[in-house]
């Protein structure tokens, strides 16, 4: 049955919430064209009520705990964008299981506990939504489930994390140490509250988990992402990868192999003509690769008060026009499948490695016996600074399985020669380096 007008439910009125709230309201009247029917917030749950006022809330819709909102028959969708697993995860459960359909922003709870969330809405007939959990305004959940669903999806590989991209790319335009940009990027107000989320590739890893889900129809939990974040990259590594002609980004990488589905967050050199390699700033970008349609990629604002919204609100259109169709529930969980993750030793890559070594006659041809003896074959080498007895050089590695890589660095280490392996990085290239 077709409803006029359909009444929603903020949970949250932080950024993203005010944002979505600042966005129903000012295009209200395109959003009513577009979807026969006029969205109405009938409720908001939000203990900071200043924060409410300031929004132009009226006190009469706040409410004073979910069950207000859940028991409120005329209530149809709930928009859950007050971050964090709990009570995020409970109130979303009390939604769907009260026949609300549910869109959210959430990535930490999706990548977690999608599953269980998923269940409760097939179970109940209802919808969950969660386009702006990956890319924020970026359109990449839908495009993923729907315009590319005839395709066997390949590759899924991006700039999830805004800070980190900004933060690696002033390290490269600048010159400038890790900390020093680190203390930008909070002065700035990019970084995360916690900035090991965005640093250490945890913020990374949720979406990453997210992608590959829907990019090859089986569960992967974030718990299953292999992790490593920028904060042991230098200023050298970056003037290194330049020199070589690539360029350092912290990417979300996931590959379906025989094997296995690869699933990682890392930083890797790509090369500068790459298409990821021209994103720049807090921008993020999705590169898709997919059977039929080939290279795809989506590239926009990844996180943001409106970006964010702008995804958030085609959602609870979308919800609207599904429940005004009597749809509800139809797009099911697209996780059909159970596929195995392919354990990080396996993955084949190209590495650059950085070494302090002893700087005598024969050390180098001792280091190429030790990685010849695990089958690493070397493809470039380059040594550039010597510092007393201490020489630094530059590897870049052929293609490898991963293991013999940490297999040789494990021997290597015991080398008297070998002062120090000062980084280890992967490189995305397809070209064989000569
Ligand atoms: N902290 C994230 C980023 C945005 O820097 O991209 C929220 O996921």
């Amino acid at each position: 049955m077709h409803k006029p007008v359909i009444k929603v439910a903020l949970l949250g009125l932080g950024t993203i919430g005010g944002g979505v709230y600042k966005v129903l309201n000012k295009n209200s009247e395109i959003i009513k064209q577009r979807i026969n029917s006029k969205i109405e917030v009938a409720k908001v749950l939000e203990k900071n009520i200043s924060r409410c006022l300031e929004l132009g809330v009226n006190k009469d819709l706040i409410a004073n705990n979910i069950d207000e909102i859940v028991n409120d028959q005329e209530i149809d969708i709930v928009i859950e964008l007050m971050g964090g697993i709990e009570p995020a995860r409970e109130f979303v459960l009390k939604a769907l299981n009260n026949g609300k359909s549910v869109v959210t922003a959430n990535k930490d709870m999706i990548a977690l506990h999608g599953k269980e969330l998923y269940a409760a809405a097939e179970d109940n007939n209802v919808d969950l939504l969660f386009e702006a959990s990956v890319g924020g305004g970026i359109p990449i959940i839908r495009p993923l489930k729907q315009c590319l669903a005839a395709n066997h999806i390949q590759e899924v590989m991006g700039i999830v994390n805004g800070t980190t991209n900004y933060m690696l790319e002033k390290m490269s335009n600048e010159g400038l140490d890790f900390d020093v940009v680190l203390k930008e990027a909070q002065d700035k107000g990019y970084a995360e509250a916690n900035p090991s989320s965005d640093i250490e590739g945890f913020d990374a890893a949720r979406k990453v988990a997210i992608l590959a889900s829907i990019a090859f129809n089986t569960r992967i939990t974030v718990n299953e992402v292999y992790v490593e974040g920028i904060s042991r990259i230098t200023a050298e590594d970056i003037s290194y990868a330049s020199e070589l002609h690539y360029v350092v980004k912290l990417l979300g990488i996931a590959k379906e192999t025989e094997e296995g589905i690869e699933v990682r967050v890392h930083p890797v050199f790509i090369p500068k003509q790459h298409p990821l390699a021209s994103v720049g700033d807090v921008f993020n970008a999705i590169f898709v690769r997919g059977d039929a349609v080939g290279d795809t990629m989506f590239y926009g604002r990844g996180a943001g008060e409106l970006p964010t919204a702008s995804a958030v609100v085609a959602d609870v259109m979308d919800a609207a026009r599904r429940l005004n169709n009597n749809v509800q529930g139809l797009i099911s969980c697209t996780c059909f499948e159970d596929k195995p993750v392919k354990p990080i030793g396996k993955i084949f890559s190209k590495y650059y490695i950085r070494l302090q070594v002893a700087d005598r006659p024969g050390v180098l041809a001792s280091i190429a016996f030790e990685f010849g003896k695990h089958e690493v074959s070397l493809a470039s080498v380059l040594q550039k600074h010597t510092l007393g007895d201490s020489a630094e050089i530059v590897l870049i590695t052929h293609k490898v399985q991963e293991q013999n890589l940490r297999d040789s660095l494990e021997k290597l280490q015991l080398l008297d020669t070998v002062h120090e392996v000062s980084n280890v990085i992967r490189v995305e290239d397809e070209e064989e380096i000569i």
